[in-house]
């Protein structure tokens, strides 16, 4: 493990040097926060929420809601198996929680409000948890989250598999869409309903928070690149022109079976895990694009956008290079005789589930280990990304089209007027939170309640 982060330290180095010195890189690996714990299986950090000012665009201070003082919010880095402990304090003015998008772990520590009080400003909360699967994920508040997001505050978390696929370099990215004013540096937040609707679309995609990053590599290199969404609405149609994206693993890790293909579309709050090859010429430039995706906004699509660009320095191309076998084994969940619930996306008096409106919902009951299909059906003209709490799940099909690739997903768009099946197990007791990851739409309403096995009220 470590021998492997050297080795990406010394590539990432290297490819540096190569830089044209006249032109900086603005491209930023994410920062780790001190762990307290010398034990090796224990990740344990201190977590405020404070606000600083930080750097966003190029010489420009802006005023943000951190972690840390760090924009993205410390990187949080073990072991599957590890235990994870966070003393968190609340230093902002606004109440708040932390929730750990996609980990599996007990309710009381999921950060949603259903299990846990918010922590008012001066307050603490200690989590404790173990991480119990391999992946990248993210943690973020789960209150005033369109606000409180938009502001700065979330990190990624990068849960290590005992041995990790060989690469030479491997970038852990966070993708996000801000609305900074480019001389003030103030951080814009959706005000109306209609943000809140049509999703909060920014000015600026910004890279482990910063805009116009420019990332190296080398011909011939092999980089792994694992990304996640952290947008409160836009969705990212990632282009790569004269390359092809090998995606290795989704939300809850490595896939069965990694596929290639040349564009990959992310919604906010999912995961890819991709391999791409250097097949560009020394000394070229490349754009990683996002191209305009039509989600039924009433003012048209999110526009097309540059993410970052990609720059191949001048040396010699590496040869023999070989994209290393990532295929891991996954439990198909079996679906024979299994019970169907209908969840509908709807849209009466705003967006919901079953037309009714978080938190005037009916929870739904499932007993412990019951294996269940979950028809999504979106009756609305808007595409949702529909996000479950405590668990992942196994995508079966959409609109009666099989889905052919079975990996751990927690996060998945349902397309407008489709329906997207899925199974799910519900083996992790307690009260989750499934809901819109658009922030617009799950803070006015989109969410429901699902109560595995009993709990106290
Ligand atoms: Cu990333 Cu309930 O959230
Ligand atoms: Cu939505």
């Amino acid at each position: 493990m470590k021998r492997a982060a050297m080795l990406c330290l010394i590539a990432l180095i290297a490819a540096c040097a190569g830089e044209n010195k006249s032109e900086p890189l603005t491209w930023h690996p994410l920062e780790k926060t001190a762990d307290l714990d010398p034990a090796p299986n224990v990740l344990e950090v201190e977590i405020v929420a404070r606000q600083a000012e930080i750097e966003i665009l190029p010489g420009v201070k802006s005023a943000a809601w951190t972690y840390n003082g760090m924009f993205p919010g410390p990187l949080l880095e073990a072991k599957v198996g590890d235990t994870l402990k966070v003393h968190f304090k609340n230093e902002l003015p606004q109440a708040t929680t932390i929730h750990w998008h996609g980990l599996r772990l007990p309710a009381s520590m999921d950060g949603a409000m259903v299990m846990m009080d918010p922590v008012p400003p001066g307050g603490t909360f200690e989590y404790e948890f173990v991480l119990r699967d391999a992946g990248y994920y993210w943690y973020h508040p789960h209150m005033y989250t369109d606000e409180a997001m938009e502001r700065g505050l979330y990190g990624a978390i990068v849960v290590r598999e005992a041995v990790e696929p060989k690469v030479d370099v491997e970038r852990l990215l966070v993708l996000d869409d801000m609305k900074i004013n480019p001389s003030t540096g103030a951080i814009d937040v959706p005000g109306n309903m209609m943000e809140a609707m049509d999703g909060f679309e920014g000015n600026r995609i910004v890279v482990n928070g910063r805009a116009d990053a420019v990332l190296p590599i080398r011909a011939g290199e092999i980089q792994r690149w694992r990304l996640v969404n952290a947008s409160s609405a836009r969705y990212l149609d990632l282009r790569l022109d004269g390359h092809s994206f090998r995606v290795i693993g989704t939300d809850g890790g490595l896939l069965p079976e990694p596929y290639d293909t040349d564009k990959v579309v992310m919604t906010p709050g999912e995961r890819y895990d991709l391999i791409v090859q250097g097949t560009g010429g020394r000394g070229t430039e490349v754009p990683l694009i996002a191209r305009e995706y039509y989600r039924g906004q009433m003012h048209g699509g999110d526009s097309t956008r540059e993410v970052f660009k990609l720059r191949y320095s001048g040396a010699s191309a590496l040869e023999g290079k070989v994209v290393p076998e990532t295929a891991r084994e996954i439990e198909i969940l079996p679906t024979a005789g299994v019970y169907d619930r209908l969840v509908a996306l709807t849209q009466t008096d705003g967006f919901g589930f079953n037309d009714e409106h978080y938190p005037a919902v009916t929870p739904l009951h499932v007993e412990p280990q019951l294996l269940e299909i979950w028809t999504l059906r979106n009756m609305t003209d808007w595409d949702h990304p529909f996000h479950l709490h405590g668990n992942f799940f196994q995508v079966l099909d959409a609109n009666g089209v099989m889905a052919p690739r079975h990996g751990w997903k927690d996060t998945m768009n349902v397309r407008r007027r489709t329906t997207v099946r899925i199974a799910v197990r519900h083996d992790n007791p307690g009260v989750w939170m499934y809901h819109c990851h658009i922030l617009g739409h799950g803070e006015n309403g989109m969410a429901g309640e699902l109560h595995v096995g009993e709990h106290a009220e």
